[in-house]
């Protein structure tokens, strides 16, 4: 028996079907292994700056990047709108996972909107830039981030429910023109590099490389990071133990709350190999939290405990004693004229500067071009600053100490990875391919 017309179309459409299903079912979504984000340096903040591709539709947000902030925030006040925000609500497992201790019961407002939603969840949120804080409203929605093989620009990819504090306008006081929130690398759950990592199963590192002038760039994800001419930079660091400050270097914290700061164990400074005489108590963080040493890309110099302060500025001027002072410029005490101090691959000839950290072979060497600053034409000072005495922490290595240098956080091992300055390899931190094919 002939078969009817119709069933063969229907057998047809059928099989038709199947192998669409099949064909979709064999390709596989694509999964990046890395992430890439440019950040620009603002120049009258001295902030380093990124975008991120976030809501329904989606717009760019400008963001102040917070290598110690605990998440992303971002001002939902003033001109949210995004049909994916979903509020958390109070006891979801989003909250529990961001470890909410405040359920805001009821927003006094007629209608929610992103920020004021009853029954949500909070968090406390800082600008770590001016160090004002407040409480805000847990949420996600969906954000957009160019993948990465580590040496050009791959596919977009989305993460639908990117979790997020909602902000208030006035916590963006202080920051850059057009910034809208702050974006949290720290060591947090909720920072971004977690969510990424867990969001397309990659391993938990990131690194940070920072410019001062070009678009300097954050990867998530693991290298290789390679920087024009073709230097792959992850294969070559040196490594430093992470450790944890059992407490919050916050201005306002959930109780038990550890710091979301990086801290690193500097055990002395050696300026030209000389050691620097300085008191080693406050190298090493207290019960209370106090002291030792962390990274920050919110302060834009390195800021030194006032003994220590002082310490170094004595080694540092007996060793470059042949060069004229000239007057300190505020916020720098140490200057000079700099028709005094000849040039190297890695910036001015002066001291180096040694953190040494795990051992004495091992330490964050610090040259020219990220020691001193050039405050005005033939001025030269050492751009560290004084963090007064009893500071919460004693060193604080800050945003033009960390540029052309690649640092590499390793969560799950918890260990930094250092590269030294870029220049001596002849790249710069500015030196990734952001030119897009399309
Ligand atoms: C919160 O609930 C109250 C009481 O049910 C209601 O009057 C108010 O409009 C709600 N507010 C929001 C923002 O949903
Ligand atoms: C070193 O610093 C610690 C912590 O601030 C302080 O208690 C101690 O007195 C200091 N020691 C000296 C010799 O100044
Ligand atoms: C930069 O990447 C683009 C592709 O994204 C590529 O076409 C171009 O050749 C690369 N440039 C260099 C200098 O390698």
């Amino acid at each position: 028996m002939a078969l009817h017309f119709p069933s063969v179309l229907l057998l047809i459409s059928c099989l038709l079907c199947f192998c669409i299903t099949l064909s979709q079912a064999q390709q596989p979504s694509f999964r990046p292994k890395a992430l890439v984000l440019p950040v620009s340096k603002d120049p009258s903040t001295l902030q380093y700056l990124a975008h991120i591709n976030q809501r329904t539709p989606q717009i760019p947000v400008k963001l102040t990047l917070d290598l110690g902030g605990r998440f992303l925030w971002i001002d939902c006040e003033q001109n949210y709108a995004s049909s994916s925000y979903t509020p958390s609500r109070c006891e979801s497992s989003q909250c529990n996972r961001a470890n909410s201790k405040i359920c805001t019961t009821e927003c006094f407002r007629s209608s929610p909107k992103p920020g004021c939603y009853n029954n949500t969840c909070g968090l406390l949120l800082e600008n770590t830039f001016t160090q004002t804080g407040t409480s805000g409203d847990l949420g996600h929605d969906l954000v957009s981030i160019q993948s990465t093989d580590g040496s050009k620009l791959g596919k977009i990819v989305k993460v639908p429910n990117f979790l997020f504090t909602c902000g208030a306008t006035f916590l963006l006081d202080g920051l850059a023109k057009g910034v809208k929130g702050m974006a949290g690398l720290g060591r947090t759950i909720l920072s971004l590099p977690s969510q990424f990592s867990a969001a397309f199963s990659f391993p938990r590192k990131f690194a940070i490389c920072l410019s001062d002038s070009g678009k300097g760039v954050v990867f998530f994800g693991d290298g290789p990071y390679v920087m024009l001419p073709n230097v792959e930079i992850s294969k070559s660091l040196i490594y430093t133990p992470l450790i944890i400050n059992k407490v919050s270097t916050a201005s306002a914290a959930f109780a038990g709350e550890p710091s979301s700061d990086y801290f690193i164990g500097v055990n002395s400074i050696k300026i030209n190999n000389k050691i620097v005489p300085l008191n080693t108590t406050l190298l090493k963080i207290n019960k209370e939290g106090f002291g030792g040493t962390k990274i920050s890309t919110v302060q834009p110099y390195t800021v030194l405990e006032t003994s220590i302060h002082k310490a170094v500025i004595a080694t540092f001027a007996k060793e470059l004693s042949g060069v004229p002072r000239v007057a300190g410029v505020g916020p720098f005490e140490l200057c000079y004229n700099s028709v005094g101090i000849g040039s190297t691959r890695v910036g001015p000839a002066v001291p180096q500067i040694d953190l040494v950290l795990q051992s004495s072979n091992v330490y964050w060497r610090i040259f020219g071009a990220n020691s001193m600053v050039q405050v005005k034409s033939g001025v030269l000072c050492l751009g560290f600053v004084d963090g007064g005495v009893n500071s919460r922490t004693a060193i604080v290595i800050g945003g033009h100490q960390v540029e052309d240098n690649l640092l590499q956080f390793d969560l799950a091992a918890s260990r930094l990875g250092l590269s030294s300055s870029l220049l001596s390899r002849q790249t710069t931190c500015a030196n990734f391919n952001f030119t897009s094919t399309a």
